[in-house]
């Protein structure tokens, strides 16, 4: 394989590889779990007994959805801006809610992945008749622009971020996202956003290592994709999974580890990578949050909190809150 023969897809993982692997200490970024077996992988992990993430989420969606839109709408109609690709059983519990509250909503899921899209249009169309999907492919990670709202729409935007996303970003990046997400909406517009919350630490750590190794072979998945995409030569279960509770960061950390010395060949990057016994890869992240953190975060974002839901382990966190009007934005960016 030649460096001058990449598609852009391959460029990009050979971009990301070669970063993430001559760094003094090594890492991956997450986006590479993301092929079509990792994407499988992870729909495994949200039905494990261990990963009460998406269960608990759909709970709290099940029980207050009603309130949430409501909440949200105050007596206006909504149209439902979603990051990521939504699903029917978490996504369709809020549609159908505004669909009793206003009769019919426009849905824009945003997503970088055409295929994720295409798949959550056709199930969201086929469950919800009553709602029309425009979906968007976007990175709204760089730089999100939501399309004007037509003139004179009296509709209010109401943007989902949902299922603990945002605690896959450090804190700084977490906050540049919220920011970029507030300045393309209109004072009293909405954004609805879930967080995983802090818990006793063997309930976290069981999420992110279960028994029956889902979690490991989607972690190892990371270097599966590299080998296919760039021609590598890594032996998946010559590396460990790990995962640990950082209690000063308030996170979960996931690594792969080499379990040997061993050297990886990749081709298309022209890197051979060396490894001792013990090494390790950090792939991943999970901030966990506390009420009042996500809290202040939003209103470092240009937000006002308005209710949260939680479950009744509190395991789990919605928040809905109101953007602020411009002046208040500024105000709170001119403190930092
Ligand atoms: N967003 C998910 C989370 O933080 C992603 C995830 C679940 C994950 N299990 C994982 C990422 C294991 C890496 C490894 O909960």
């Amino acid at each position: 394989m030649n460096i001058t023969h990449l598609s852009a897809e391959q460029a990009a993982v050979a971009d990301a590889v070669q970063q993430g692997l001559t760094a003094v200490s090594k890492s991956l970024p997450p986006w590479l779990f993301y092929d079509a077996a990792g994407s499988l992988l992870f729909e495994q992990i949200t039905e494990l007994p261990e990963y009460y993430l998406t269960r608990v989420e759909r709970g709290i969606f099940a029980a207050h959805a009603r309130q949430m839109l409501a909440g949200a709408a105050q007596g206006q109609r909504l149209s439902l801006w979603e990051l990521g690709a939504g699903t029917a059983s978490k996504t369709g519990l809020l549609l159908r809610a505004a669909l009793e509250q206003q009769g019919r909503v426009v849905y824009h899921p945003i997503d970088v992945s055409e295929s994720a899209l295409a798949a959550a249009c056709r199930q969201i169309e086929r469950s919800l008749p009553g709602v029309q999907v425009v979906p968007h492919v976007a990175d709204y990670t760089r730089n999100l622009v939501l399309p004007a709202a037509a003139a004179a729409s009296p509709e209010r935007r109401l943007v989902l971020y949902i299922g603990s996303s945002i605690g896959n970003f450090s804190p700084q990046e977490a906050l540049a996202l919220l920011r970029s997400v507030r300045r393309q909406l209109a004072p009293q517009d909405g954004l609805l956003l879930g967080t995983d919350l802090v818990k006793d630490e063997a309930t976290l750590l069981a999420a992110y290592d279960d028994t029956a190794g889902v979690t490991a072979a989607f972690n190892r998945n990371i270097l599966l994709h590299i080998n296919r995409e760039l021609g590598a030569d890594f032996h998946p279960e010559r590396f460990a999974h790990r995962v640990r509770w950082n209690a000063v960061a308030s996170r979960m950390e996931i690594y792969l580890e080499s379990l040997a010395a061993q050297r990886v060949r990749i081709p298309a990057t022209g890197l051979e990578i060396s490894f001792t016994a013990g090494e390790t890869i950090h792939t991943e992240n999970s901030y966990k949050f506390t009420v009042p953190g996500a809290q202040r975060l939003l209103e470092a974002a240009g937000f006002t909190l308005r209710t949260t839901w939680m479950d009744r382990r509190n395991w789990f966190g919605v928040h809905l809150a109101q953007a602020n009007r411009a002046e208040q934005v500024r105000a709170v960016s001119g403190m930092q």
